[in-house]
């Protein structure tokens, strides 16, 4: 099978090359947005032992001049220190406006690197090689760039969108099973807002092929998203499906629990609420919660409704006393709904696993 291009028109717009096999023939693609510039690839520690020789030898057989910077693996990375290293070193190798910045890795590399082309010399062009699921259907595409804060999670960052995303799916042959899991929570999440054909795809036996297929369409969904919406004050909200309760499990376990884990259980949780509040179809919430178990992902967490509830409300998203819920309606079909933050405890009470 050939691969897939998904156009993202936003700004200039870019194109996200889907295909098995591309990271070992990106050269074109890679030439094409360096020109005549450097490359300054970032990645972490466990993906640089995997890809990071793959890339340099595709750079050098097209002659163009790279550097490399490693960080340690991880969430805990997504820092200020970090990123300030990043962009020392970038200053530090003399990386000009014209040259390009190369995110090879997850989300966090993406969103660590993304911020870094944003801020550094006010802006150098910037590539995703996403290596992870998640950052195929969810963190590559799109421009959110981000790091940590003391204070909480993507506090600070950019919106800065990619000259192009390569996505070489074969990569994801070597992601730990709970990795490509956590992928799985970001994909079903484009389920249950956009496609029951696309959810009542998941199977977990998913070929080259169809894996391809199923990135294909979240991106599509993704990308029409944010080209309605680039700077999230309405429709793509709607991609926070499940984050509210997700960023709360996360903060409450102190970030021992991954992001697309707590995003599970947090889609879990506003399904059986929404349909306890006769906003979602019956049955709806049984079904999420089928798929959710088919991938061993969590339909809920042992933190307290209180727990939940406090650190949900120090979330950015909340906006004066309101806050933008994500209420699926039926598989395929979500709605946002603004409701006083007081309302947030009974949803997150009704999405317990035992109401
Ligand atoms: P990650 O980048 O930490 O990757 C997870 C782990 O997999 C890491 O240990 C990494 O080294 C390893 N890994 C990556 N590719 C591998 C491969 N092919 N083979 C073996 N190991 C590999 O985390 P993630 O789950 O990709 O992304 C989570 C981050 O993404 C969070 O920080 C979250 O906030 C962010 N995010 C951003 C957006 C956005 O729109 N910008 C959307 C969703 C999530
Ligand atoms: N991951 C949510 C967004 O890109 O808006």
């Amino acid at each position: 099978m050939t691969g897939k291009t998904v156009r993202v028109n936003v700004g200039k717009g870019y194109d996200v090359i889907i295909e098995n096999g591309i990271l070992n023939a990106c050269g074109k693609i890679l030439r094409e947005v360096i020109g005549n510039g450097r490359a300054a690839i970032i990645t972490d520690s466990n993906v640089s032992k995997l890809y990071l020789q793959t890339v340099f030898n595709t750079l050098k057989n097209e002659n163009i001049d790279c550097e490399s910077f490693i960080f340690e693996a991880g969430e805990q990375s997504k820092n200020i220190s970090t990123l300030s290293e990043i962009l020392e070193f970038l200053a530090e190798k003399q990386f000009v406006r014209s040259d390009t910045v190369i995110a090879l890795g997850g989300g966090v590399t993406g969103d660590m690197a993304g911020f870094a082309a944003a801020v550094y010399l006010r802006g150098i062009k910037f590539i995703q090689i996403p290596t992870t699921l998640l950052a195929a259907v969810d963190s590559s595409v799109g421009g959110k760039t981000a790091i940590d804060l003391c204070a909480g999670k993507n506090l600070a960052g950019a919106f800065k969108q990619p000259e192009a995303v390569i996505c070489d799916p074969e990569v994801f042959s070597t992601l730990p099973p709970k990795e490509f899991a956590n992928g799985m929570a970001e994909t079903i999440k484009y389920g249950v807002l956009f496609s029951e054909d696309l959810f009542d795809s998941f199977n977990n036996n998913t070929t080259p092929d169809q894996l391809c297929e199923m990135i294909e369409k979240c991106v599509s969904f993704k990308a029409r998203t944010v080209e309605h919406d680039e700077f999230d004050n309405g429709e793509r909200k709607l991609l926070n499906l499940g984050h509210t309760i997700g960023h709360a499990i996360e903060k409450c376990s102190n970030f021992t629990v991954s992001h697309g884990y707590a995003v599970a259980a947090g889609m879990a949780m506003i399904a059986r609420a929404s349909e306890a509040l006769k906003t979602a179809k019956e049955g709806t919430a049984k079904r999420i919660e089928a798929v959710l178990k088919k991938y061993s992902l969590p339909t809920d967490f042992d933190f307290t409704s209180d727990e939940l509830t406090s650190a949900a409300l120090s979330d950015k998203k909340r906006s004066g006393n309101k806050i933008t819920l994500v209420l699926p309606t039926g598989i395929g079909e979500c709605i946002l709904k603004d409701e006083p933050i007081e309302k947030l405890e009974e949803y997150i009470k009704l999405g317990k696993e035992n109401n």
